[in-house]
């Protein structure tokens, strides 16, 4: 049976999407956008030419995982790396440009029925930032589609960091420490993501194969796509690309392939 079409795809979506099975699509996906500086460079432009151009390929994928209906979207924006070791000149351009994003955007979110969150330390933005960002939060918080998360000044283990300390806080606020519980579902609890599930599918563009600090705790079991494209050339239709890529692996958190467990009913030779 062919799956129905999305309302809105384009041509060349509607083609990769006509081959995907809609019961699977992961329910969390979470972008690392890279290589912006290095399309600038092909083109002998500045290196904020590539964030800029970036902002079509936030647009054209928020979209796309709207339409289809994913679940919730992460997108890397900016870590706190990001923040501390660039120019001073390319970090006001990002917050500029990420004031005009959340500016101009909010009401296509709207439309689409896409709520905006956020993780990272926001406390440390330039305080006309934080303002923007929680406005555009509070006009977005009655939707009830695609919860768009934008990772600002982040770092997986100061949320780590932030997570341990919270959970320390906690238990010292509610009858002391002797009734500090430390466990997995804990962490989780006080993670910025705590009312996210984890990432089933992360996607890097750029041709880059590291994590870069980005949901160490919470990838932990997520399918990993990588593509050459850079970040400004990227749109829906690559990231329905990766969800098809998802859906030919098989996860097994773990576990075995499924049948593997009848594979070998005689005791396994090992070669001398
Ligand atoms: C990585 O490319 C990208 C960033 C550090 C910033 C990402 C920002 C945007 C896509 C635009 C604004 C975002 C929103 C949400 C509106 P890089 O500069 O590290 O590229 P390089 O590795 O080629 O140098």
């Amino acid at each position: 049976m062919q799956a129905r079409i999305p309302a809105g795809l384009d041509r060349k979506e509607s083609e990769v999407y006509r081959h995907l099975d809609p019961a699977r699509l992961p329910r969390h996906i979470a972008i690392i956008m890279d290589g912006n500086g290095r399309w600038a460079k092909r083109r002998h432009m500045p290196r904020v030419a590539g964030h800029r151009a970036g902002v079509a390929a936030v647009r054209s994928t928020v979209e796309t995982a709207a339409r289809i209906g994913i679940h919730a979207l992460t997108l890397y924006a900016f870590s706190e790396e990001n923040w501390k070791k660039r120019p001073k000149s390319e970090v006001d351009f990002l917050m500029r440009l990420l004031s005009r994003y959340l500016k101009a955007e909010v009401p296509t979110l709207n439309e689409n029925n896409i709520r905006l969150e956020y993780i990272g330390r926001q406390h440390e933005l330039p305080e006309d930032v934080q303002e923007r960002v929680e406005w555009a939060r509070k006009s977005t918080e009655k939707n009830t589609g695609t919860i768009l998360t934008l990772a600002l000044n982040y770092s997986a283990r100061s949320e780590l960091v932030d997570a341990f300390r919270s959970m320390v806080n906690a238990a010292s606020q509610n009858g002391g420490l002797e009734h500090l519980r430390i466990d997995e579902d804990t962490v989780g609890e006080h993670l910025y993501t705590r009312d996210l599930p984890d990432p089933d599918l992360v996607v890097r563009t750029s041709g880059e194969m590291r994590l870069s600090n980005f949901l160490l705790w919470q990838l932990a079991y997520a399918e990993i796509y990588v593509t050459p494209t850079l970040w400004p050339d990227f749109r829906g239709v690559h990231l329905l690309e990766g969800i098809a890529e998802y859906q030919k692996r098989e996860r097994r958190y773990g576990g075995l392939n499924h049948g593997d467990s009848h594979a070998h009913p005689e005791p396994v030779k090992v070669p001398k």
